[in-house]
């Protein structure tokens, strides 16, 4: 699958029924929404006040990514806010069974999600119990940063280790993707891929969609 999540971490929240409405008009398949607690990242975005604007003016699934402590405490409320997944990092917790079970009793996609120095292999365990796997192709916390080419080989194995086991698991990458290494990332094995700076920062931001879908 080749599919772009523009992540509106990088939208104009100023305008950003307008934002949405680009979106809606797009390529785009789904609209990545980064939550980040100030504990388990360095920074801090936003949080359900805008899953409601989110909600209503986006027409694309919402692909929530929780960089939050205790994200048990919260995963029903964002299904419950229109979450079309909702995914939380594997190194946040202590087991994430009950979590995941948490949003599969609301019907919602599940994602577990990893930084890049979380061995890739603390994922296999999981790659038949969730719907999706996020390898993050950067430090969480911030747009705007540089891909870290390693996660190449990540990709690589992971996909190796889904399709020998015939699993269905989307594979996604968020973190300085852009219109030059799409097309290598896809050739890797990916399904998803997250951008922020690169669609949004981009003279038109519809045509980088396209292109990166090429
Ligand atoms: C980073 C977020 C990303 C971020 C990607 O912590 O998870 O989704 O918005 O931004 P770019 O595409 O600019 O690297
Ligand atoms: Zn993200």
């Amino acid at each position: 699958m080749k599919l772009i999540a523009p992540s509106v971490l990088s939208a104009d929240f100023g305008h950003l029924a307008q934002d949405l409405e680009m979106i809606n008009r797009s390529e785009a398949d789904w609209l990545h929404i980064d939550v980040m607690d100030g504990t388990f990242v360095p920074n801090i975005s936003f949080g359900f006040p805008l899953m409601e604007p989110m909600r209503k003016y986006c027409t694309k699934p919402l692909d929530v990514h929780l960089m939050i402590v205790h994200p048990e405490k919260y995963v029903e409320r964002f299904c419950d806010a229109g979450a079309w997944s909702v995914g939380f990092h594997l190194e946040a917790v202590e087991d994430p069974m009950p979590i995941l079970d948490l949003i599969k009793a609301k019907k919602v996609r599940t994602c577990l999600t990893i930084n890049p120095d979380i061995d890739v292999k603390r994922l296999v365990p999981y790659l038949d119990k969730v719907d999706m796997v996020l390898l993050m192709s950067v430090f969480a916390g911030f747009g705007g940063q540089k891909f870290i080419p390693e996660t190449m080989d990540k990709i690589r194995f992971i996909r190796q280790e889904i399709d020998r086991r015939q699993l269905h698991t989307l594979i996604e990458i968020d973190g300085g993707v852009n219109t030059a290494n799409a097309a290598e990332l896809f050739a890797a094995g990916a399904d998803v891929l997250v951008a922020g700076s690169a669609v949004f920062n981009a003279p038109d931001p519809s045509l980088a969609i396209h292109q990166m879908k090429q």
